[in-house]
């Protein structure tokens, strides 16, 4: 496998073409940001351990049953995944309200969400990513009817595994953010599964583990995701 040009650049990833046309080269950089890109900052092993926790979901899926993009870890900080056609939509599923959620609507921030919630945000930066419901997605042809109810239905059953292996080890899983893309007709969990997509508490002391910890600039951040990525790697 080689490394040849870059084919994307994105907030915290960058994408490069190999050899083969159907396989890229995801490098993960020490890049973090928030709120839209108005935070930023470069710190040192974030973009390892966003890799390892990612590369370590991304295999924990597929050990039940689930199709994701990852091929394999090339090393700390890159993957090889299957170059998919991604689908422009944020596929976010909540458990605990948190965040944006309770921001915008009046539920009190730690409400247990039984079932949980599925949220479909339109990935798009210069929108500000808003909220779809299925009717848009279908109007915008971002989805068939059936992709939508299996992308709903992956979605539920990544939260399932994630949440129970998470649980076992301490953390809630509050909330986190999905991308899909497409190969042969077939549905792939795709981009990142880390702690900068993802809401975690401590479950004894409550404390956030996630790009919280940036976004509110309380505490350091790369302590935390040691932290996590100590917990969750075994
Ligand atoms: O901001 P909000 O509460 O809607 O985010 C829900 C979850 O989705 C959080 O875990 C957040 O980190 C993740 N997310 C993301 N990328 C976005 C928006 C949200 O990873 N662009």
């Amino acid at each position: 496998m080689k490394q040849l040009d870059l084919l994307y650049s994105g907030k915290a990833k960058s994408v490069y073409r190999t050899e083969n046309p159907g396989e890229l080269v995801i490098k993960f950089r020490d890049d973090i940001t928030a709120f839209d890109g108005q935070k930023k900052d470069t710190l040192a092993e974030k973009g390892s351990l966003n890799a390892g926790v990612s590369t370590f979901f991304f295999g924990l899926l597929e050990k039940n049953g689930i199709k994701t993009h990852l091929i394999r870890k090339i090393d700390d900080t890159t993957m090889l995944a299957r170059n998919l056609t991604m689908i422009p939509l944020e596929v976010i599923v909540r458990n605990i309200a948190a965040g944006s959620m309770v921001k915008n609507f009046p539920i009190v921030k730690g409400t247990p969400l039984d079932p949980p919630v599925i949220v479909i945000d339109f990935k798009d930066d210069t929108r500000h990513d808003p909220m779809l419901n299925d009717d848009l997605v279908f109007a915008l042809k971002l989805a068939t009817p059936e992709e939508l109810r299996e992308l709903k239905q992956i979605a539920l059953q990544v939260n399932r595994v994630l949440r129970d292996y998470l649980a076992e080890r301490g953390i809630d899983l509050v909330d986190f953010k999905l991308e899909f893309g497409k190969k042969d007709g077939h549905l792939f969990v795709g981009d990142e599964i880390s702690m900068d997509s993802m809401r975690l508490w401590d479950k004894k002391t409550g404390e956030s583990l996630d790009k919280d910890v940036y976004r509110t600039g309380q505490g350091d951040v790369i302590t935390s995701y040691h932290h996590v990525a100590a917990r969750i790697i075994t």
